[in-house]
């Protein structure tokens, strides 16, 4: 696994998307996995900027999304389609026919979830992965367990992972309970990963993370150990306690 430290959160971004536009650049028709919440807008933002600005090209490129809310319509600007249509695909020509989520508010949840695997299966593997990580370990909406599913299902929220999203509701009490998430399966098949990390408020879980070098599924991070091509970038605030640590150690 590889490690960089961004200078800032600015920084981290423009590595990122210096990465996806690489990407894309060398292999135009790129399965792109993506990720939401707040660490990757940086990122989206560059990469949108490049789509005006140099002629970054997505029209041959198909994205799937990790993780969406339960019981949400994808309408519902709570929802990560909504997220992703606000923050990225309406300002970039990735079409719509190329875009993959999870749906919220599918009727047979389970046969969406073995249908989302298949999709994977028949247009991937997916060539390069963004992930966020949770405070707890968490990648996509995989929490630590005793146990790590390998497909895509339906997994019941950490209490911390409720806290912390729960911000982005007008009623924190809204916040779904419930999600559907790529499994570790997909993940861990993905040619590339790139884990991005910011803030003090991930330095805890990134020196838990970088210290001890275990693959455990108390921390599902940690499984990117056995992944042949995986990056972390993270900025110096969320690198600060690796750092101190691996200093005093
Ligand atoms: C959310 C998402 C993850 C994301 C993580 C970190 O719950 N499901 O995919 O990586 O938690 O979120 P943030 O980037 O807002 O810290």
């Amino acid at each position: 696994m590889k490690t960089s430290v961004a200078y800032d959160y600015r920084d981290m971004s423009k590595m990122a998307a210096k990465m996806v536009a690489d990407a894309i650049r060398a292999r135009p028709n790129l399965v792109l996995g993506l990720a939401t919440g707040g660490t990757p807008l940086g990122m989206y933002k560059e990469l949108i900027r490049m789509h005006i600005e140099e002629g970054l090209d997505f029209s041959q490129v198909t994205t799937f999304n990790l993780d969406e809310f339960c019981g949400i319509s994808p309408d519902n600007k709570h929802s990560y389609r909504y997220y992703m249509c606000q923050n990225f695909f309406n300002h970039v020509n990735v079409k719509p026919e190329n875009i993959y989520i999870p749906d919220g508010k599918a009727e047979d949840i389970e046969e969406f979830c073995r249908e989302y695997d298949r999709k994977i299966e028949e247009l991937g593997p997916i060539d390069l992965q963004i992930l966020g990580i949770g405070r707890n370990g968490h990648i996509g909406f995989n929490e630590p367990a005793d146990r790590l599913k390998v497909d895509t299902h339906v997994v019941t929220l950490a209490e911390e992972t409720i806290r912390d999203n729960g911000s982005f509701f007008d009623d924190p009490l809204d916040m779904p309970k419930k999600a559907i998430t790529m499994g570790l399966g997909a993940i861990m098949k993905t040619k590339k990963i790139l884990l991005l990390a910011n803030g003090r408020k991930k330095a805890t879980i990134m020196a838990s993370l970088l210290k001890d070098r275990h693959v455990t599924t108390k921390l599902p991070a940690s499984f990117l150990y056995l992944h042949p091509d995986a990056t972390i970038i993270m900025d110096r605030e969320a690198a600060g306690e690796a750092l101190e640590r691996k200093t005093a150690g």
